[in-house]
Parts: C-alpha cells; sequence; structure tokens
C-alpha cells in the first residue's frame, strides 16, 4: 500500500497535475496558493499517497473548529479501483478527529455525482443542505 504522508511544499506540481487529472482544476481557483495556504495553517494539511516517489493520491484537509473538511481528494486513475481512495480518506479522518473534529464534511460539484457512490461506500450520508457561498477575490 501507498505511503500516505503530508504533501512537501516541493511535490506541489506533482499534485496539480494530478488535480489536473482528475479534474479538480477550477479557473477560479489558484492550487498553488491553496496548497501553500492548507501547508501553512496548523489546522490544515494535504495528506498524499506516494507510489515509488510519484504522488498517486491527494486530500487537502481541514478543521474549522466545528467540523473537518476535505477537499482535492484524487487517486491517479493508474491506481483508481485499488482501496487507494479508502485508504487516503481514513488518514483523513484520523487527522482530522486528532485535531477534535467530530463531524466531516465535503461538498461534491453537481456534474460529478457519480462520486457520491464512492462516500457512501465508506458510510457517508448526504445531508438535506443548500450550499452557499460568497466569494472575496480567489480561492
Ligand atoms: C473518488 C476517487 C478518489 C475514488 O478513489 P479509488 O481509489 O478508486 O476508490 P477505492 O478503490 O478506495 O474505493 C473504495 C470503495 O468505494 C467504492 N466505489 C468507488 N467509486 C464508486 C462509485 N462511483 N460508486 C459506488 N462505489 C464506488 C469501491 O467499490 C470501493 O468499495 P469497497 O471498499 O467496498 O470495495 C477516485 O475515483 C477519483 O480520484 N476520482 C476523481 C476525483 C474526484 O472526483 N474527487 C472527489 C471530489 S468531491
Amino acid at each position: 500500500m501507498a505511503k500516505i504522508a503530508p504533501l512537501a511544499p516541493d511535490e506541489t506540481e506533482q499534485a496539480i497535475d494530478l488535480w489536473d487529472e482528475a479534474n479538480l482544476l477550477q479557473p477560479w481557483n489558484d492550487p498553488r496558493a491553496d496548497i501553500a495556504a492548507a501547508l501553512a495553517c496548523p489546522s490544515s494539511t494535504i495528506l498524499a499517497a506516494r507510489d515509488g516517489g510519484r504522488i498517486v493520491g491527494t486530500a487537502m484537509i481541514g478543521y474549522d473548529g466545528h467540523r473537518g473538511w476535505f477537499y482535492y481528494l484524487a487517486v491517479a486513475r493508474s491506481h483508481r479501483g485499488t482501496g487507494l481512495g479508502r485508504a487516503i480518506v481514513t488518514a483523513a479522518e484520523q487527522w482530522l478527529v486528532g485535531q477534535g473534529a467530530s463531524t466531516i464534511r465535503l461538498m461534491i460539484r453537481a456534474e460529478n455525482e457519480q462520486v457520491a457512490g464512492f462516500y457512501r461506500a465508506l458510510g457517508y450520508e448526504q445531508g438535506n443542505l443548500i450550499v452557499m457561498g460568497k466569494r472575496f477575490g480567489q480561492g
């Protein structure tokens, strides 16, 4: 099984390549700024799985003092269906619970709804929620 540990700053470009392959990049998000901010903040991190030094999975996670949140969960196409996504989510859950989180939330873009099946397989339930947001610059 691939080793899962925090992303190192010099692995930034590999993580972005993975997110590109996984279709997670959005024109309004700056992934380099997202990575730098997540690694700089003590209550957030990016867990990464490596296979022979290559980044093959990631999850950006953060604890906001109330809940834990997941972002940028991705597994390389070459490694999907092998249990790596489950292993990354399990490691992310352990990290967030260690920070003090008692619930975890994540948002799924409507056009990516099929990933809900993955989360259901891991015990996640769909909430009866309307997600709203307001933008202040990029991010
Ligand atoms: C979602 C993703 C991370 C899953 O990674 P993965 O390594 O292929 O998943 P795993 O092999 O660990 O699968 C874990 C379980 O979920 C199940 N599963 C995976 N995708 C599923 C789906 N679409 N529907 C139903 N079940 C699914 C697997 O069958 C497996 O079940 P099991 O453990 O009982 O055998 C991967 O498909 C991915 O990177 N997708 C693109 C990026 C993305 O959409 N990220 C989420 C943004 S919200």
